[in-house]
């Protein structure tokens, strides 16, 4: 029952899928959102006519690694993930070390200036004083092709008390940086001269209070037209979040508030987008406007929206000298002409949003000799042993070394050197399925592996395979034989159903009968994940494990992941679990 259905409502509604953009290239265009749907916040986009006619957008990423997606695109539809600024340790040591999960990586900005691609952040370590300098690393890096992984800067630091700082560059060819700071005695937009190769700042001044909303958020600065628009978010990033404008014909001020503020939000409506923030525009080969924003699909209950904060885009027009206006974001838009369809982009990772439900489903089969999908994910830095593609005598899988610490690892803030063993790719769609083939023999008491829900270390849903005393204890104190347990255990700030565990059945446990044990999950419906556990090869002994509502990780700035994990929870094992036949089958998209 489980399987048929989940299959069936696959390929019916992948016949029905949604469509891409209307081709035309001379009338106004139809497209859908979000463009980039899953954990994707924060979004800063660029044009570049100089590097064949590209765009290119940059997400947050918080402790997720690589880190700081880049996204490219030639014709606004088809956008292809050709890479991430932070790839390697060495470029920002620190984010192994962030305490707490909503740290990390906070809202990029990334420009292009002088033949080289710029990328201004904050890497944020939540867990300390907001007016503690040592909470906000700014930094910068730079890149000449940012198709190349290696040409990505180390991580250049300056001096700000402050967060989503952007660059500017003004026409005498002095370069800025604008930042918000938002306790004691703010909210403020803040301004310095700087020197972007060594991260020398001048004195910050305060040029725009904003409008009186709360947490004044990811300021950008545009010259048109004789003006400088500086525009913002404020309200904070849930359904008061908000669009905000001030010009000046002086850079450093004094910015006058446009008064029909806000310039785009969806507070106070009932639309399925709520949270729209956080924005950047851009002009495409015809001038015309475009903004990108946050978007949470929600509906104004905000109650269950796993995926977090999603790219969404809108069409924007600003006629010369005046102020710009901007279409309201829905599911399904209008907008400007887009250029003709070109989906020849560089680079090796996969299109973000293809317009077929069945071009979005996933299998991974981890032959020998390919590298892991650049589109998965870790938690902070990887152990690179602790993944291994098709080791030997195990063709075809992924083989998982145990981490010492578990998904929640010290108490769901810190995780240190060790890190957690944790790969995973972003929750894209409402409705998914989910499902990977585990082959792992634990051996000694606490070793587990298996599939999980997680937003952070203090929200996730596992379903997994872990070693425990026959008297269901839960540690060695029980005394009774070792033997594997299905677990389905779920950690979140709200309430969350208690464990279900059993031992896995004798007829499970490989041998002649061989296989493995699928594992799987899937959104059922718009508020309910269901686990499932099973043998591979007898398809009618699988069972629904759990049933779990998905407001357990609903919450924050981050949005779900699906993956893998193996873990010790502390013990002595060290016994590694084979993963394989990953797929990822997109059911629906709701958009309204
Ligand atoms: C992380 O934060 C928690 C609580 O905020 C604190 O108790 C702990 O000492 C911190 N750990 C590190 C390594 O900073
Ligand atoms: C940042 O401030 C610290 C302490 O005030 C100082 O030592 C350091 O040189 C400054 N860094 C830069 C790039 O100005
Ligand atoms: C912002 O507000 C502060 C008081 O909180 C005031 O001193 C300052 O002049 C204001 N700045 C601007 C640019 O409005
Ligand atoms: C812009 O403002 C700054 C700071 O108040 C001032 O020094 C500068 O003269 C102004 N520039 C123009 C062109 O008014
Ligand atoms: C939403 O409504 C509240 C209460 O009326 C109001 O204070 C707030 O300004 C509104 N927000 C927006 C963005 O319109
Ligand atoms: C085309 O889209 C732009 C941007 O949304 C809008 O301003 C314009 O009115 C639209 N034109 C037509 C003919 O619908
Ligand atoms: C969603 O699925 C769950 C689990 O099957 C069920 O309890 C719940 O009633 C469903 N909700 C809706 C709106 O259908
Ligand atoms: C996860 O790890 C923590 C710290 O190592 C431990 O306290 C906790 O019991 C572990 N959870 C499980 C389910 O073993
Ligand atoms: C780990 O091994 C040591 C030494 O054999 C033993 O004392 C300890 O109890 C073991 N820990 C667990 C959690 O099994």
């Amino acid at each position: 029952m489980f399987y048929p259905i989940m299959l069936l409502a696959s390929v019916v509604l992948g016949l029905s899928a949604c469509v891409s953009a209307s081709r035309g290239h001379d009338q106004n265009s139809t497209f859908y959102n979000p463009i980039f749907p899953g954990f994707y916040p924060d979004p800063s986009c660029i044009y570049v006519p100089e590097r064949d006619h590209t765009f290119f957008c940059a997400s947050s990423s918080f402790n997720a690694f690589p880190g700081i997606p880049i996204h490219a695109s030639k014709d606004l539809q088809n956008w292809k993930l050709i890479g991430h600024v932070l790839n390697r340790r060495e470029q920002l040591p620190r984010l192994a070390e962030t305490n707490r999960s909503t740290s990390g990586i906070w809202a990029p900005a990334l420009r292009f200036h002088d033949d080289t691609f710029w990328l201004v952040t904050t890497m944020v370590d939540d867990d300390r004083a907001q007016e503690d300098s040592s909470r906000w690393d700014n930094i910068i890096f730079k890149a000449k092709d940012p198709y190349n992984p290696k040409s990505w800067s180390n991580a250049v630091h300056f001096n700000f008390t402050g967060y989503d700082t952007e660059p500017f560059w003004d026409e005498d060819g002095k370069a800025y940086i604008t930042g918000a700071h938002a306790w004691k005695v703010g909210p403020y937009i803040q301004q310095a001269e700087v020197n972007l190769d060594t991260g020398a700042v001048g004195e910050w001044r305060i040029i725009w209070n904003g409008t009186g909303g709360m947490a004044p958020e990811g300021p950008h600065i545009y010259r048109k037209d004789g003006w400088y628009y500086l525009l913002a978010a404020e309200g904070g990033t849930g359904v008061d979040h908000m669009v905000t404008m001030a010009r000046s014909k002086n850079l450093s001020g004094p910015y006058e508030s446009y008064s029909k503020n806000p310039v785009l939000s969806n507070a106070n409506t009932t639309s399925y987008f709520q949270t729209v923030g956080h924005a950047d525009l851009f002009h495409d080969h015809n001038g015309n406007w475009w903004a990108v924003a946050l978007s949470t699909r929600s509906g104004p209950e905000y109650l269950h929206y796993p995926m977090g904060r999603e790219t969404a885009m809108t069409a924007v027009s600003w006629p010369k000298g005046e102020w710009p206006t901007f279409t309201p974001i829905s599911g399904k838009m209008s907008g400007w002409p887009m250029p003709p369809e070109q989906k020849d982009i560089r680079g090796v990772g996969p299109f973000v949003n293809p317009p077929t439900l069945s071009s979005s489903s996933e299998h991974l089969t981890f032959p020998p000799y390919h590298p892991l999908p650049l589109h998965l994910t870790h938690w902070r830095f990887p152990i690179p042993t602790s993944y291994t593609v098709s080791p030997p005598g195990h063709p075809h899988t992924l083989r998982l070394t145990p981490s010492h610490l578990n998904l929640t690892a010290l108490n769901g803030n810190y995780a240190g050197p060790t890190g957690q063993t944790l790969i995973a790719r972003r929750q894209q769609h409402t409705l998914f399925a989910f499902q990977v083939t585990l082959d792992f023999d634990p051996a000694v008491v606490g070793e587990e592996a298996g599939v999980t829900v997680f937003l952070t270390q203090n929200h996730h849903l596992d379903l997994g395979v872990v070693m425990l005393p026959l008297d269901g204890a839960d540690g060695v104190e029980g005394g009774g034989e070792l033997v594997p347990h299905v677990r389905f255990r779920g950690e979140s700030y709200t309430a969350v159903p208690a464990p279900v565990v059993f031992p896995v059945p004798e007829g499970w446990r490989g041998g002649a009968s061989g296989g493995g044990l699928v594992l799987e999950v899937r959104a059922c419906n718009e508020s309910h994940f269901v686990f499932g556990v099973g043998p591979e090869e007898r398809r009618a002994e699988r069972r629904v494990v759990m049933e779990v509502g998905n407001e357990a990780v609903s919450w924050g700035f981050t949005g779900t992941l699906l993956g893998i994990y193996a873990t010790t929870n502390g013990g002595n094992g060290s016994t590694p679990a084979y993963f394989s036949d990953w797929k990822y089958t997109p059911i629906e998209q709701f958009r309204d």
